[in-house]
């Protein structure tokens, strides 16, 4: 049968063996079961796993073998009691807010998130009486300022989408203990390889798997990892019922992916590194923000909280049309709004991830019309320098 989840192993090898079970054929690979139901042996056991008094399979809207070994897999590198595997990263977020929150309770949100995870929290959760505040989450002090009496969670991401802000994960996971909030973290750009949000004080982690889990760009996936007695008694029945289940296969494809984080995260962080230093020496670059670079104002921070910089950069052009122009002259490097894949992508937040902001929602959190994102992929660094010096040179 198993190696079951064993937490003294080091993230390779957890992520290689971990949560597996292997059926009496005795495969290498892990079994895909692609079932929605299961057939029970008797009505009496029926009746005892709806009661839940026998372990077992009910439905895959509620659990499923494969699944299980993904969030199994996640559960040992995030150092996470439980979890619950999503079809969709925006499933996860919203999953945990609406399994955390209830009308009359306050949210305080960091500003700079994900586009999607911004509509969420602006527009989805007060329709249903939650209140929010959204601050400048760089800033320390506007945590503790926004608390109010019926504050009952923070939310944020770090480093930031699109412009790689670091945000202190240990001064926010300590008010949040001292406060007795919840603080739910979408650790989608620093990966559950280089950030691990639960040893500062977050309550629950949140990932679009869709991205560097996945890393070659072919499915939709999430999860919502946190501890055992959060995800038993308030999570799950929410997702149970609500059916933000992942799909089997879609598991499958991201437990074998797994597999390869380790040594994927660490090229990809090599190749954004140099990418980084190479457009921060470039004139028609104005700015580079990478929190790998001397110049990062997170720099510190990003070294105590992420064991690398992160596969992200993002860098601002002299205008708009030169950020198009330099896009529409890459070759190797595609234009995508997606992230976290092996082929290198780069995109314009304002006018894609980042458009349904207004002018000044969307400078207030940096991204200018002048602002690229660039998800540095695992193609040659040389390569890919090359893809955008070409791309530069037909600017002048
Ligand atoms: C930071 C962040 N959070 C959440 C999501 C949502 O994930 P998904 O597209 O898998 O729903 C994304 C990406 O799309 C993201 O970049």
């Amino acid at each position: 049968m198993a190696e079951k989840g064993k937490t003294s192993w080091r993230a390779e090898t957890a992520l290689i063996h971990g949560g597996h079970q292997r059926t009496r054929h005795g495969e290498t690979a892990e079994a895909l079961f692609l079932t929605s139901g299961y057939r029970y042996e008797s009505a009496a056991q029926a009746e005892a796993r709806f009661k839940g008094e026998e372990e077992g399979y009910i439905y895959t809207r509620y659990g499923n073998p494969t699944v299980r070994v993904f969030e199994e897999r996640m559960m040992a590198l995030e150092g996470a009691q439980a979890a619950k595997a999503t079809a969709s990263g925006m499933a996860a977020v919203t999953a945990a807010f609406l399994s955390s929150l209830k009308a009359g309770d306050h949210l305080i949100a960091a500003r700079a998130l994900f586009g999607s995870c911004r509509y969420v929290v602006e527009t989805v959760l007060p329709r249903f009486g939650i209140e929010v505040s959204l601050i400048d989450g760089a800033e320390n002090g506007a945590w503790e300022k926004a608390i109010r009496p019926n504050s009952r969670a923070l939310f944020l991401e770090t480093p930031t989408n699109p412009r790689l802000d670091i945000l202190d994960l240990s001064f926010i996971g300590g008010l949040a203990k001292s406060e007795k909030l919840r603080l739910i973290v979408d650790n989608v750009f620093a990966t559950p390889f280089l950030q691990k949000p639960l040893r500062f004080g977050a309550e629950i982690v949140v990932y679009s798997a869709t991205k560097h889990i996945d890393g070659q760009g072919r499915a939709l996936a999430g999860i919502i990892l946190g501890s055992e007695e959060y995800v038993e008694e308030e999570l799950a029945p929410f997702y149970r019922n609500t059916g933000p289940a992942l799909s089997p296969f879609n598991a499958w494809l991201m437990l074998k992916s797994l597999e390869t984080l380790p040594i994927r995260m660490k090229a990809h962080c090599q190749r954004a590194e140099t990418l980084a230093r190479f457009l921060e020496s470039q004139s028609a670059v104005k700015r580079v923000f990478y929190p790998g670079l001397a110049s990062h104002p997170g720099r510190a921070l990003a070294k105590k909280q992420m064991s690398l910089p992160g596969a992200l950069l993002a860098f601002e052009m002299g205008s708009k049309r030169d950020a198009f122009r330099l896009m529409d002259n890459l070759r190797i490097i595609g234009i995508s709004n997606n992230l976290g894949d092996a082929k290198s992508l780069i995109v314009h937040p304002a006018t894609t991830t980042h458009s349904r902001l207004s002018e000044e929602a969307r400078l207030e959190i940096g991204v200018s019309d002048r602002l690229l994102r660039l998800s540095a992929g695992l193609e040659h660094a040389e390569d890919l320098k090359e893809d955008l010096s070409r791309a530069l040179s037909s600017l002048r």
